[in-house]
């Protein structure tokens, strides 16, 4: 077997499973044949504050993680006795099973393909860097413990549908507060993506301020609104006499947000020369601030945001792939608000509230009409935008019912939109097969990839929808077109 290239010590990354109080160190089984891959993958993870049992070969994997207790294994796949690939089978069959991380040979793409196939949650091709199977691990560990979250809170007969001044009651925005609360002893880093509007924002305060950060700043950034050299001794700061007009030190807001979290808005935006830099403090936990002679320590959580697709922009080479791999440790998505109309009436009252009380006026809800206007629109400005049109409506209301003529006319008019995208639909010469697919795709985009609420919601049984999807993925033509984004 070929000797994996091992290049980097493990770097001191908060372990997530062991940081979250109550849950206790996460166990991980290895399972390697070869004996010094074996000892240098446990040491590696227990260094990373993992408890960490091995086993010499597949069918004594099998055996172990039949006892239970294994949260998660990190395999090889070519293994004498029983192959990590059949091995991986068998785990699949217990329940409940960990998660599998598979170690795929150089080039045998086919062969991690039909590991994620077979349920493993990740795979790592040799030769790897071991940080790459730390954050791989980190991630695993990270969603298991969401999905026991999610879990414990639908067996919940009170649902909350707030958190903070979050709100919604739909699973996705479910599933992020769960997360949130899974999160807050941690300091991994978050990224967020979303449409503009989306409240990806709010989502970063509510990490910071849920956090034992919360007495420690939270520091906005705009990548975007700032020139690259500027935005550099914004960052790091810098030492008088750097520059020409570096009359003084100044700090930069790593320094400022010292112990507490920095977020990075519209990441996307940032130059390959700070995508660098920003790395190497993610990697180092220092900084060096322009025209100083030695690196500072920092200890900043990061969360970073942008609605932008990254992962093209990783595509076409424009965002570091390793900067990138640091930021999305746990990455949370908001779906567009139209993808979770369940919350619009319930974000539509809770501004109502606010708005009323500000503007000193009782106003009780919205009259049906104007119910049905929120409910159709299509809202591509999303939470930000119906926050505009219920202020707005709540300043005009002469009663105490807003009524759809106190909503702006680009919403009442559309009162139809089912109708209307019917319409659309028949318009674009859309056939019956084509119309499914793209209601089958956005209705499983709306519950946030989840195959089974998808099912259940589409009074599917799983087994179809699932057929339905691989038909979908093994022909070309994308289901549902790019949409532009607006923005901001
Ligand atoms: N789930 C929610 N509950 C309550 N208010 C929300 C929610 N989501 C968004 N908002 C509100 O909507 C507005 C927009 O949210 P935010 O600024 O966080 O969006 P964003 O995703 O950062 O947008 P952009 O990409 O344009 O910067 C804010 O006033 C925020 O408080
Ligand atoms: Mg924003």
């Amino acid at each position: 077997m070929a000797e994996p290239a091992i290049t980097a010590v493990p770097e001191k990354m908060p372990p997530l499973a062991a940081a979250v109080p109550g849950t206790g160190r996460a166990t991980i089984l290895v399972v390697e044949d070869d004996a010094a891959m074996r000892t240098m993958l446990r040491e590696a993870l227990d260094e990373d504050g993992y408890a960490v049992e091995t086993a010499a070969g597949g069918r004594a994997g099998v055996e172990r993680v039949r006892q239970g207790g294994i949260d998660l294994v990190v395999s090889d796949v070519k293994m004498p006795d029983l192959d990590g690939l059949d091995m991986l089978r068998e785990i699949k069959a217990v329940s409940p099973s960990p998660h599998v991380i598979t170690i795929t040979a150089f080039g045998s793409i086919d062969t991690a393909i039909r590991a994620v196939k077979l349920g493993a949650f990740d795979y790592i091709t040799k030769p790897f860097d071991i940080d790459q199977l730390i954050l791989s691990v980190q991630k695993a560990l990270a969603e298991r413990a969401l999905r026991s979250e999610v879990a414990r809170l639908q067996g919940e007969v009170q649902k909350s549908y707030r958190w903070g001044n979050i709100v919604g009651k739909s699973a996705v925005m479910q599933e992020m507060f769960a997360l949130i609360r899974r999160l807050s002893g941690s300091a991994a880093s978050v990224l967020v993506t979303g449409a503009s509007g989306t409240g990806k924002e709010l989502v970063a305060k509510a990490i910071h301020f849920n956090s034992p950060r919360r007495e420690r700043p939270f520091v906005a950034l705009n990548c975007a609104a700032i020139p690259d050299t500027l935005l550099e001794s914004e960052l790091f700061g810098y030492k008088r006499g750097a520059f020409t007009d570096a009359r003084s030190d100044r700090a930069g807001i790593f320094v400022e947000a010292d112990g507490g979290t920095i977020f990075l808005d519209e990441i996307a935006e940032l130059s390959p020369t700070l995508q660098a830099k920003l790395l190497r403090v993610l990697q180092e936990g220092e900084i060096r601030p322009l025209g100083a002679a030695r690196n500072e320590k920092v200890d900043v959580r990061v969360v970073a945001a942008t609605n932008i697709d990254l992962e093209a922009r990783l595509a076409s080479g424009s965002f570091r792939q390793d900067l990138y791999y640091r930021l999305n440790v746990i990455h949370i998505h908001l779906p567009a608000l139209r993808d979770r109309a369940e919350d619009i009436l319930m974000l539509a009252e809770h501004f109502l509230s606010r708005s009323a009380t500000r503007a000193g006026k009782e106003i009780r809800g919205f009259h049906e009409a104007a119910k049905k206007a929120l409910l159709g629109y299509g809202w591509p400005g999303n939470v930000r935008e119906l926050e505009n049109v219920v202020e707005r409506a709540v300043a005009l209301a002469e009663s105490d019912l807003v009524q759809a003529e106190d909503l702006p006319p680009g919403v009442r008019e559309r009162r139809a939109t089912a109708e209307d995208e019917l319409g659309a639909a028949v318009a674009r010469g859309l056939t019956l097969d084509e119309l499914e697919r793209e209601f089958i795709t956005r209705v499983l985009a709306a519950e946030g990839g989840n195959k089974t609420r998808a099912a259940q919601r589409l009074g599917l049984d799983r087994k179809t929808l699932y057929r339905k999807l691989e038909e979908y993925a093994s022909s070309a033509a994308p289901a549902v077109p790019e949409e532009s984004e607006p923005q901001p």
